[in-house]
């Protein structure tokens, strides 16, 4: 994320010097290559260091950092053995920079937080450097694959502030993106902090919503990706993240309702947002279906190949984080099945992160003499497969459908017995 806000702030026009503390990932960084796979990213980063925009220095070069604002993009991982936050990063960096901060420069905080950080931070900074700080929470709500369009096109533009030279400083650096009409919200520091958590928490709902529907539908004999449709178009609802399958993944909606969860209960509210318990819970339980699905087709899954295609928590990214797609692969490998996983971006990641998956380079190996399919990352490549050239390959034409993204009636047509999640499941596969 801080890349990505970097180049951002860069192609704005500002002056820019990222702060990485990783030496490969700076190392990358000042040779122009972003350190993971961000769709445009690396072009932009390559036109802002050419037009001297923008350098990039260690962690423990911040003496000769002149600037202005400072925006804090570290990341606050969910606390192994716990639900809360690790915001111990955020900590860090603040002291790393107090020393050097100029008395009239604004701090900024982009990560997502447990509401109450910013005024920690306040005090430690205030501590550290000897005077109050000015410091801000401008959360971020930037997609992955889509992210760099996200951070120079937002919806909207969030700032939480408690002093006006903040308000103005912040006011100039967006000011290229209000002027085309973005919404610019100056609220206060804690309902900011929130926004970023009740957002992400919506999202991950309304997925679990369509998730449970879709429990349902597979018992009724309905078919979820119908009637999300059929509510979506009431405009009060809408048809976006409405899309059931295996669930949500990745770095931050998984990570966020749990830590909403751990500091609402320390805050004596945690009644207020049980019910993310269940979100969760919904979420996890898709994964298990595509095992019981594999179970209820294959019988034992003892020797069985099933090929899970999709590695990364959506497409367009290599991110591995809380992946159901391997969460996937897990369980089915757990089940005694002999897993191959197929990603057309992310297989190196898999290899280093996850060693002991097996992985293939193209689908047509990976297909060869399969029991299953498992469709669990909607990449175009998968949308484009040719049902018939691959149904050539395989040993049983079985495919689990886990994101209600292939063209379904081709693969039927091609002699596929398709079970997709949420879907009425006989009629889809007759
Ligand atoms: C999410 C939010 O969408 C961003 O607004 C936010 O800024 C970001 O987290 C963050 O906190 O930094 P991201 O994690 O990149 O963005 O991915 P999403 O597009 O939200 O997708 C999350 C997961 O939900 C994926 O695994 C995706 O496959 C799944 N999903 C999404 C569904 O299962 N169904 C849907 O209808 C939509």
């Amino acid at each position: 994320m801080g890349a990505t806000h970097a180049v951002a702030m860069a192609e704005l026009g500002h002056e820019v010097i990222g702060i990485e503390a990783n030496p490969d990932r700076l190392r990358d960084l000042q040779n122009g290559v972003i350190p993971f796979f961000e769709p445009g990213l690396d072009e932009a980063l390559q036109k802002v260091i050419a037009a001297g925009n923008i350098t990039f220095k260690p962690d423990h070069d911040l003496e000769s950092l002149e600037a202005d604002i400072h925006f804090l993009c570290v990341g606050t991982p969910q606390l192994p053995g716990s639900y809360a936050a690790n915001t111990g990063y955020l900590r860090d960096a603040v002291k790393a920079l107090a020393p050097f901060l100029r008395e009239d420069a604004v701090v900024a905080g982009k990560s997502t937080v447990p509401v109450g950080t910013a005024q920690e931070l306040t005090a430690l900074l205030a501590a550290e450097a000897g005077f109050a700080p000015h410091l801000a929470w401008n959360p971020e709500f930037l997609r992955e694959g889509t992210a760099l369009e996200d951070s120079l096109r937002p919806d909207r533009i969030v700032i939480g502030v408690n002093d006006a030279r903040s308000e103005e400083l912040l006011r100039q650096v967006y000011k290229s993106i209000t002027d085309l009409g973005t919404p610019f919200l100056v609220i206060d520091i804690p309902t900011a902090e929130l926004v970023k958590v009740a957002a992400n928490s919506f999202l991950a709902t309304k997925i679990s919503f369509i998730n449970a529907m879709a429990e349902v539908a597979e018992v009724a004999g309905a078919d979820a990706v119908q009637l999300a449709e059929a509510i979506g178009y009431d405009e009060r609802i809408g048809n976006k993240f409405l899309r059931n399958g295996i669930g949500f993944g990745g770095g931050c909606l998984p990570k966020d309702i749990r830590a909403f969860m751990a500091r609402a209960e320390e805050l004596g509210v945690g009644k207020a947002v049980e019910f993310l318990a269940d979100i969760d819970a919904v979420n996890l339980r898709r994964r298990d279906r595509v095992v019981e699905i594999a179970q209820r087709e294959l019988g034992s899954l003892q020797g069985k190949k099933v090929v899970v295609l999709g590695a990364a928590f959506k497409p367009n990214s290599d991110d591995l984080r809380d992946s159901p797609s391997i969460a996937i692969a897990d369980l089915l490998k757990k089940a005694g099945a002999s897993v191959v996983v197929h990603d057309p971006i992310s297989l190196a990641n898999v290899n280093k992160q996850h060693p002991h998956l097996t992985t293939e380079q193209s689908v047509e190996l990976a297909a060869k003499d399969a029991d299953a399919l498992v469709l669990a990352t909607e990449w175009q490549e998968y949308r484009n497969l040719d049902p018939a050239a691959i149904g050539s390959l395989v040993k049983h034409k079985l495919l689990i459908e886990g994101r209600n993204a292939l063209p379904v009636e081709k693969w039927q047509a091609a002699g596929w017995r398709v079970i997709a999640l949420g879907r009425n499941l006989e009629a889809v596969a007759q």
